[in-house]
């Protein structure tokens, strides 16, 4: 019996990816760019061999506990699918035992499944005796959910759009940045990301033009990352977001993620710069709100949150540390996984 643990943490995206070009390789439109934050870990062990999958029937032998309960048919059976991968990869075919704890509300649009794929990806690969870099990490944790690419490395990180080789998540060299969380509800989300995008590409007249104004936005962003240009790192990443939800808006039927409360907290960091704080919106697949700025502004930019938009615990976050295995190793960009013994890039991830 082998077992490993990893802890990965969620991502929220400065340029978005919505959108896929090869749903079945999780392929992305476009690529995009994240800042991995410094809470709501999920921490997720895997054990395989001998027992692990007792009990359960010979279509579905892989156990998942989530958050202390037993997970749903749906959760599992997502779970399964990636783990044959891993099987595949690894020419094992044993079931596993998978458990996972999210501190982060899942569901609630604050990219659970990005830290859960993340984690799961680093321990099913420890587990199942696969030694990849961060490179082919990213690439297999993509196949679980596109996201959870860019939790791989930590850090800020680009997610490239391309073919399975090219698709992978790096850290980039970025200013200091920080984030200040805004839950404005905490429940779970009505419509699905990965049931949005795809009632977004099929129906939305506006798709084409998010695709390419979001590459145009990807480059200009890496370029303010590399001059540690904090303001028009911001600006990208405001207009993103709201381009991002005006595509979503413009399916049919339509869904729209944000909400009064949303836009609360939009127009008070709108407020914020006018005042002279710097601080710029955001939102995924749900309607909280997630406020870039500079580290030393983030307490300042948390109490105006809770004065001015009702937030009642606004949380701060500086970037977080790559996905790592519990005790030693793992995917740390900084780490021996990382360090260029082993694996050549890209290796070994799943065909
Ligand atoms: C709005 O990564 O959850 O958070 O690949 O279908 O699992 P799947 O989707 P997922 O979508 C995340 C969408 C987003 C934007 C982003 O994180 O870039």
């Amino acid at each position: 019996m082998t077992t490993a643990t990893a802890i990965a943490h969620p991502n929220i995206a400065l340029i978005k990816y919505w959108g896929k070009a090869d749903e079945a390789m999780s392929l992305p439109a476009t690529g995009s760019l994240s800042m991995t934050l410094d809470v709501f870990p999920t921490r997720t062990t895997v054990t395989v061999g001998e027992g692990a999958g007792a009990g359960s029937n010979a279509t579905a032998p892989d156990t998942l506990t989530l958050n202390d309960r037993p997970a749903t048919d749906a959760e599992l059976g997502r779970v399964t699918r990636f783990l044959d991968l891993v099987r595949e990869l690894a020419g094992d075919e044993r079931p596993a035992a998978v458990v996972s704890t999210n501190t982060v509300p899942t569901g609630a649009g604050l990219a659970s499944s990005a830290s859960g794929f993340a984690a799961l990806a680093t321990a099913a690969a420890a587990a199942y005796g696969l030694d990849l870099d961060v490179r082919a990490l990213s690439r297999l944790a993509r196949r679980g959910s596109g996201s959870a690419s860019r939790s791989i490395p930590g850090g800020v990180a680009i997610w490239h759009a391309g073919d399975d080789a090219a698709s992978f998540s790096e850290t980039v060299a970025a200013p200091p940045l920080a984030m200040v969380i805004a839950t404005v509800d905490a429940g779970e989300k009505h419509v699905s990301s990965r049931e949005a995008m795809r009632r977004t590409i099929a129906t939305s007249p506006f798709f084409p033009a998010w695709v390419t104004s979001t590459a145009a936005s990807l480059e200009r962003m890496v370029e303010a990352c590399a001059a540690g240009d904090f303001t028009r790192i911001g600006e990208l990443t405001e207009s993103n977001a709201l381009r991002m939800h005006a595509t979503i808006q413009s399916a049919e039927p339509p869904i729209r993620y944000l909400t009064a409360a949303s836009t609360r907290v939009f127009d008070a960091v709108a407020g914020m710069r006018v005042a002279g704080l710097e601080a710029y919106a955001t939102a995924d697949a749900g309607p909280n709100v997630v406020v870039l700025t500079r580290p030393d502004d983030r307490e300042a930019v948390a109490a105006e949150l809770s004065a001015n938009a009702g937030i009642a615990q606004p949380v701060t976050t500086l970037p977080g540390p790559a996905a790592r295995l519990e005790s030693g190793g793992g995917a740390d960009a900084t780490g021996p996984a990382a360090s260029g013994a082993g694996t050549a890039p890209g290796a070994g991830a799943p065909a």
